[in-house]
């Protein structure tokens, strides 16, 4: 009895023993408490958990997942021979890094591109009845770059049987050889039904390229589109090419996405766009949108249309093979400059981070075709407190933060207010901490202008230009009521006006996170109409 009395204690110490082992595994381990917790480390934005990114590429939706491939050097903190990183979620909003895709070869780094599902295995790359993955990217040769040649970016493909966790690229690279240009590089591929074939559209330097092909494999050269249209202050990159349905209409337009670097309308990187049809083999720009545009090539920035007036939405494309029953066509851009995305205070341990996923719709404005730009609707899961604002007229700084409670420097504020009986009326939407430092997007209503100034914003000697002067957008809505629809992350803002017309995307380094988020009227009056403050929540 007493032996067993004795074993019995023994297992009940050990069971304790193994109880309290249990509990201190499962809390978490040192480094998770600081997981994506540096200095001016976005909150709700996707940034690689180390080193340097730039572009979204390979941005493809299969079996309920989403996929986001970037621009990546493992190795560093600023650009270098580029891979492609990966990461996947099932909501667009919570991502799961992945081990890296595409490694640089004899054949070069891998460059920016696009990824598509090869549905009916055109490409002969499927295994067991599974359609493959197809990646579609730039080789670019830095050997060839030292010897002098200027055919060193030609376009190649690489293929997933496994749901995009391994790529192998394709023996036979590139599909698309340097016929002997310069920034020959960045192709996004799309299956066009009318003509029955793959269409590839890349940049090359001032203009874009289309070529056709049955399997991706062997491409034909269609035609070029853009040597004088559009702005041309810099070289052209990243074009996204895709059909729209035009809203309330049965109409159906081809929208151009185009990066140009430098040239963008607050300068350095910035995305254009052009509205036209395509048949197949040319792009024709629609009509009026081409009175839009003058036809002259000139570097200034008045003859584009602008996806995006703030300093920091760059290369965005949009996601394939997204499916029918959900029918939105799904935006993300790197936010950054290339003016300065080498430089920004968070070294030693990442840079940059992406824009959050946006819907395209096009529109027909009084101004003509025009692409709305607004946050998805995955978003809203973010929303861990809301606070109403009460409608009322304002004429003087109003502290939201304190008069509704609002904590912490996570925010989504949405804002309906009317300027109009009361002359001119400056306002704006500001955050900022008790270091004095501030961002505010204003609005004139005499000039019709939104400003995005970051110029005390904390940070800023990393670069001459970074902050020199408050950045312009033209208010592209005649309605009478503003709609404001803002988020705030730790070194962004995004701001959709008026239901995505005009947009604006800046970051920003306070050297103490914003927490204070004020109304600001500094001439006339503001009516708001109504609105809400959202506290968000982080997702890392
Ligand atoms: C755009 C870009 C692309 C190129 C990639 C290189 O930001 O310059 O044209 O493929 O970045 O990293």
């Amino acid at each position: 009895m007493k032996r067993i009395n004795q074993l019995f204690f023994l297992l009940y110490f050990l069971s304790i023993l193994g109880c309290q082992s249990n509990e201190t595994a499962s809390e978490p381990p040192e480094e998770m408490d600081t997981y994506y917790q540096e200095p001016h480390r976005p909150q709700f934005h996707f940034s690689p958990d180390s080193m340097w990114m730039n572009d979204p590429n390979g941005m493809v939706f299969y079996d309920g997942e989403y996929h986001l491939h970037y621009q990546f050097y493992p190795d560093s903190t600023v650009w270098g021979p580029m891979h492609w990183g990966h990461a996947v979620s099932k909501d667009m909003v919570h991502w799961e890094h992945l081990p890296i895709s595409l490694y640089p070869d004899p054949l070069g780094y891998i460059f920016s591109g696009s990824a598509v599902v090869d549905w009916n295995n055109t490409s002969g790359l499927g295994e067991n009845e599974e359609p493959p993955l197809i990646a579609i990217f730039t080789h670019h040769d830095t050997t060839g770059l030292r010897q002098g040649r200027v055919d060193y970016q030609s376009q190649s493909i690489a293929y997933s049987n496994d749901k995009g966790r391994t790529w192998t690229k394709y023996e036979g690279n590139p599909v698309v050889p340097n016929p002997g240009s310069r920034d020959f590089r960045d192709p996004k591929v799309i299956w066009d039904d009318d003509s029955d074939q793959w269409v590839m559209v890349f940049a090359e330097g001032d203009h874009v390229k289309f070529y056709g092909s049955p399997d991706m494999i062997n491409w034909t050269f269609l035609s070029d589109f853009g040597e004088e249209w559009g702005s041309h202050g810099g070289v052209w990159e990243c074009p996204d090419l895709f059909p729209m349905q035009v809203q309330g209409s049965d109409e159906k337009k081809w929208v151009l996405l185009l990066s140009i670097n430098p040239g963008g309308p607050n300068g350095g990187s910035a995305t254009q766009y052009f509205v036209g049809d395509f048949d197949g083999k040319t792009f024709t720009l629609d009509p009026d949108f081409a009175a839009d545009l003058t036809n002259e090539p000139t570097d200034t920035v008045e003859n584009a249309i602008w996806l995006d007036y703030g300093r920091d939405n760059y290369a965005g494309v949009t996601w394939s093979d997204i499916p029918e029953e959900d029918g939105r066509r799904l935006f993300l851009g790197w936010m950054s400059n290339w003016n300065y995305a080498n430089r920004v205070p968070t070294h030693p341990y990442w840079r940059s981070a992406m824009t959050v996923p946006r819907t395209l719709e096009l529109h027909t404005t009084s101004q003509g075709y025009r692409l709305m730009t607004q946050p998805v609707a995955e978003l809203k899961q973010l929303r861990a407190a809301s606070h109403p604002i009460t409608a009322r007229p304002v004429t003087e700084d109003v502290n939201l933060s304190e008069q509704l409670g609002v904590e912490g420097s996570l925010l989504e504020v949405e804002l309906e207010l009317s300027v109009a009986n009361s002359g001119t009326t400056v306002f704006g939407i500001q955050m900022a901490n008790d270091k004095g430092e501030h961002y505010t997007i204003f609005y004139n209503s005499e000039t019709r202008e939104f400003y995005s100034d970051r110029t005390e914003a904390g940070k800023k000697d990393f670069s001459d230009i970074f902050a020199e002067q408050p950045h312009v957008a033209p208010r592209a809505s005649e309605a009478e009521n503003i709609k404001l629809h803002l988020f705030f992350d730790v070194a962004s803002a995004e701001l959709f006006a008026d239901d995505g017309a005009t947009v604006m995307t800046e970051i920003f380094f306070p050297t103490e996170d914003f927490t204070k988020l004020s109304l600001i009227v500094e001439e006339g009056a503001v009516d708001i109409k109504s609105g809400t403050v959202y506290e968000l929540k982080g997702i890392w």
